[in-house]
């Protein structure tokens, strides 16, 4: 039974700890490895020589797929090198959806163009079960003018009031840059990329997997949102801030009835289909044309929403 390790982050290395996992267990896995490029680690050595990285891994993302329910889906985070090979060994046992660009600037890598991006291979176990949600993203505006960064032509009557689908490029979440934000970790992924991950994927309650956890986004981003999380860390360290965050945190990233995702006060992810509930707490333009200049606003975000600090 999965039930007794819920909620928990357990220490070790994750290759033994699968072995607890029962098959088809959880909803979703989520996996940020070590991308085996010299980072200091406090207990792992991130240089393998190639071909011993990529047979750890493949190991590990059988499991992936092993412990996934057949509704579920894994999503695997790396640098576009790495995703190269993961994308073959996946494509053997689990079905493609997309490879999401999450663009956030990284290391400069000698005579190569500047790396932009790092990739988000988004598999489903069986695309016919897949659970999906449609979400968005609020519009982009010019800082100076207000009026929407993107050209929509003639479809400004079609404008959604909130903002677009998200697609399979992800731009508007920016990596943990300042040091209060941050954990002695030195590859920590921000809480809204994990939550928008989370609610595209799986709904309240469902459970939400992590075999490389650091310090605990994964589990904080479900734990906001209401989900069930598991947690793998080889790291003593990283578990125990992991564990501490996490007594601090509450289910209670909603604005009404519905869970969506904050960054600093506003909305930053939420479900196409909240909208009809989430719309009341806006102040909205009263056309669809004005909202190309006109940015919507919560009316009393104290009092329609809990929004996490
Ligand atoms: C890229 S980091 C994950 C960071 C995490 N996403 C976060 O936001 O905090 C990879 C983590 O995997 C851990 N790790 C390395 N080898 C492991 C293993 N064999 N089993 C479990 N965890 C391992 C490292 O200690 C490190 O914290």
């Amino acid at each position: 039974m999965i039930d007794k390790y819920l909620n928990k982050i357990i220490k070790g290395d994750c290759i033994e700890l699968f072995k607890l996992i029962p098959d088809e267990s959880v909803d979703i896995t989520f996996a940020d490895p070590p991308f085996n490029l010299k980072k200091k680690y406090n207990s792992h050595k991130d240089s393998l020589i190639i071909q011993d990285y990529l047979d750890w891994c493949e190991q590990w993302i059988k499991e992936t797929v092993r412990v996934t329910k057949p509704t579920g889906s894994i999503f695997l985070h790396n640098i576009p090198k790495w995703l190269t090979y993961y994308s073959s060994m996946l494509n053997k046992i689990a079905d493609f959806k997309h490879w999401i660009c999450w663009d956030a600037p990284t290391m400069p890598m000698g005579k190569t163009l500047q790396p932009s991006h790092y990739g988000m291979l988004y598999y489903a176990k069986d695309t016919k079960k897949n659970k999906f949600y449609e979400i968005r993203y609020p519009h982009k505006r010019c800082r100076k003018c207000n009026y929407l960064q993107k050209d929509y032509g003639g479809k400004k009557a079609a404008l959604h009031p909130f903002g677009p689908l998200v697609s399979d490029v992800w731009t508007d979440i920016h990596r943990v840059k300042h040091n209060k934000y941050r954990d002695d970790h030195p590859c920590q992924l921000p809480i809204h990329l994990l939550e928008r991950v989370i609610l595209m994927s799986t709904d309240e309650g469902d459970i939400v997997f992590d075999p490389f956890s650091g310090t605990g986004t994964t589990a904080v981003a479900a734990r906001r949102l209401g989900r069930n999380y598991l947690g793998f860390e080889l790291d003593d360290e990283y578990a125990n801030i992991s564990m501490n965050k996490l007594t601090q945190e509450s289910a209670s990233s909603k604005i009404g009835n519905s869970w969506v995702s904050y960054f600093l006060s506003g909305i930053v992810t939420l479900r196409d289909k909240d909208w009809e509930n989430i719309s009341q707490y806006y102040l909205i333009p009263n056309t669809a044309k004005q909202v190309d200049c006109v940015e919507i606003k919560l009316k009393d975000i104290e009092q329609s929403c809990i929004c996490p600090s």
